[in-house]
């Protein structure tokens, strides 16, 4: 007999950032029992990483702007690869989230007149980021937070799942461990709701930090589920580069919003280089029109620093590969030559004392060095739009985890609007789902198997230890299924990962189950076999390029032939990864028109 502590609820929500928060609240305020499971401190979610601000039509700052404009930009900035109905969805109701986080409490930055401030992002036509300075994400958080406690959801912090539980073809639960105890926990549920974010530590530079081991794309995959385009990574353009123990620490593009502009080692504005034709009728192509453009943006085009960041990754990368990165392998980001350091300090105060104190810089007088980091993964769970629903009965997805809203590039502040907007529609179909279904009992069997495989490690004393596997995949990853891939290099990547895989089976831990990060570790590095994988399949299988996608021997988008296409991945009937394709659903000729305008 496996012991465990049991506990049944109507619907369980895995993962607390803002789609985990935001979907638990909705569940609950339904009538639904809910739990809240967090691999890690409640609270402390990459949402946080989310610095610069929640993208949304309010039209505060540009009447002009309005959902339309908003559904417009975010399909041009996924290279048109969305699903067409999540960035409906999401342009029309990111206003409605915003303003219902005010009411419980965020404290936006505001106009002169008292409305919501709106800041400039990438690839966004309009100023369109509602902000709290450079610290969006964390307010996001803490309001959440918040406003769930308030609602009585039972929380379970610090508490990792490693399977979810199946009645038949139904998702129906799932077997965790305390962090600290190592005891088990069995949890029946009518519906899971996976909110746990991307896969971040799969690549050695990221933002991400080291809960994000793509738990949830690999607990749906293993459950049935389809992931889509995990071929589409976000690397965005500006992470710190120097020290090296701070490496891939995000920079807000907050602070190019706010003015700051990119040079490298000869002092050349470089991104008026590499104006890519889609993006030409919009962008400046002269130093003078795009500084006029901070100060007069109704007569100006956009400064080209404001592509979206697939774009900006990708000149920086050629930048440093050519010889004129900066000292330290990135390019410059340059603020202060611009704005007073009154202005620097009140809009940015968290990059102002992230550069101070871990790299002593002082963004308000030198210029800072940054690169690009790994920050996001476009791809995810296959989900109904509508809600969240994934495609294995019981199951559903929300956030990062969730593929299809932000197509093959994610334009800034789409996170937030995303989590909020996408995490309560996804509280309320598994709300809905479960009304549907009697209460399910966990089976024995399969829980003892789940368990069994849990404490191998243990069983492996003298092996082979979780950390450097890790580290050889992080590697593996980063230079071979980085910002520019190859065939020969996504092959060898496949390679590398069938032999990391042998490694991770047969990986060993000292000691016993409590507090062993070894492994927890041990453990996570199943979801990040499985989602390096797929990453690694679906981007040899895409031969085009597109967004966070490019591939040296398939330089630029192929419309005709890929164009149309999602990247499907599944676990066969033998247990072995299938890659195929499917079409994208049509988008309906209204929708279209927006963008003959
Ligand atoms: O640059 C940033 O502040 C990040 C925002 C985002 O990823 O949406």
């Amino acid at each position: 007999m496996v012991e465990y502590e049991r506990h049944d609820y109507d619907v369980i929500v895995i993962g607390a950032g803002g789609a985990g928060l935001r979907a638990a609240i909705e569940a609950s305020a339904q009538g639904a029992r809910t739990a809240l499971i967090c691999k890690s401190l409640l609270g402390k979610a990459h949402t946080v990483m989310a610095e610069g601000g929640i993208a949304a039509a309010l039209g505060n700052v540009w009447p002009q702007d309005n959902w339309k404009v908003h559904f417009r930009d975010t399909m041009r900035g996924g290279k048109m690869l969305n699903n067409w109905r999540m960035a409906q969805l999401h342009a029309q109701e990111a206003p409605d989230r915003v303003n219902e986080l005010e009411e419980w409490g965020a404290l936006f930055d505001r106009t002169d007149d008292g409305r919501i401030l709106q800041r400039d992002f990438g690839g966004h036509r309009y100023a369109r980021l509602a902000h709290v300075g450079d610290r969006t994400g964390l307010e996001l958080i803490r309001t959440l937070q918040q406003h769930a406690v308030h609602k009585g959801i039972d929380v379970f912090m610090e508490c990792t799942v490693s399977r979810l539980l199946k009645d038949g073809d139904r998702v129906s639960g799932a077997v965790a461990y305390w962090r600290e105890s190592g005891n088990l926990l069995v949890f029946n549920a009518k519906s899971v709701v996976l909110a746990t974010g991307g896969i971040g530590k799969a690549f050695s530079v990221t933002s991400n930090s080291w809960e994000y081991t793509g738990d949830g794309h690999a607990l749906a995959y293993w459950a049935g589920a389809e992931l889509i385009d995990m071929e589409c990574v976000q690397f965005h353009p500006t992470g710190m580069v120097w020290p090296p123990s701070v490496r891939g620490i995000l920079v807000t593009e907050g602070v190019r919003g706010d003015g700051g502009t990119l040079r490298n080692s000869d002092g050349e504005r470089f991104m008026f280089n590499y104006i890519p034709d889609f993006f030409a009728a919009e962008t400046a192509d002269t130093i003078e029109e795009a500084d006029g453009w901070y100060e007069d943006k109704e007569n100006n085009r956009r400064t080209p620093d404001l592509l979206p960041r697939d774009e900006v990754a990708r000149a920086i990368n050629s930048e440093v590969k050519a010889g004129r990165g900066s000292p330290h392998g990135g390019v410059f980001l340059d603020i202060a030559s611009r704005r007073s350091t009154e202005y620097i300090r009140r809009r940015l105060p968290s990059m102002y004392h992230q550069f101070k104190q871990l790299a002593d810089v002082d963004i308000t007088a030198q210029p800072m060095e940054v690169g690009p980091t790994m920050h996001y993964i476009m791809g995810g769970i296959r989900v109904a739009a509508d809600t969240g629903a994934a495609t294995v009965p019981g199951l559903f997805a929300a956030g990062e985890c969730a593929g299809g809203m932000h197509g093959a590039n994610r334009l800034g502040g789409n996170s937030l609007s995303d989590l909020v907007v996408f995490g309560r529609r996804a509280g309320l179909g598994a709300v809905e789902d479960a009304a549907r279904v009697s209460a399910p009992e966990a089976d024995d069997a399969q829980v003892k198997e789940i368990v069994s495989e849990m404490r191998a490690p243990f069983e492996r004393d003298g092996a082979e230890g979780p950390y450097e596997i890790q580290r050889d995949l992080q590697e593996t990853m980063n230079s071979l299924v980085g910002i520019i891939r190859t065939e020969s290099e996504l092959l060898e990547a496949r390679e590398r990962i069938d032999g990391l895989k042998g490694r991770a089976a047969n990986v060993g831990v000292y000691g016993h189950q409590q507090y062993n990060p070894g492994w927890h570790l041990a453990i996570d590095l199943q979801a990040l076999m499985t989602v390096s994988e797929a990453t690694a399949r679906a981007a040899n299988v895409r031969q085009e390029s597109r967004g966070g996608h490019t591939r040296d021997d398939y330089p630029g988008p192929n419309d005709a032939e890929w164009g149309n296409k999602n990247v499907v991945i599944r676990q066969g009937a033998d247990g072995e990864m299938e890659v195929t394709t499917s079409p994208l659903p049509e988008m309906p000729a209204d929708l279209q028109e927006l963008f003959e305008e």
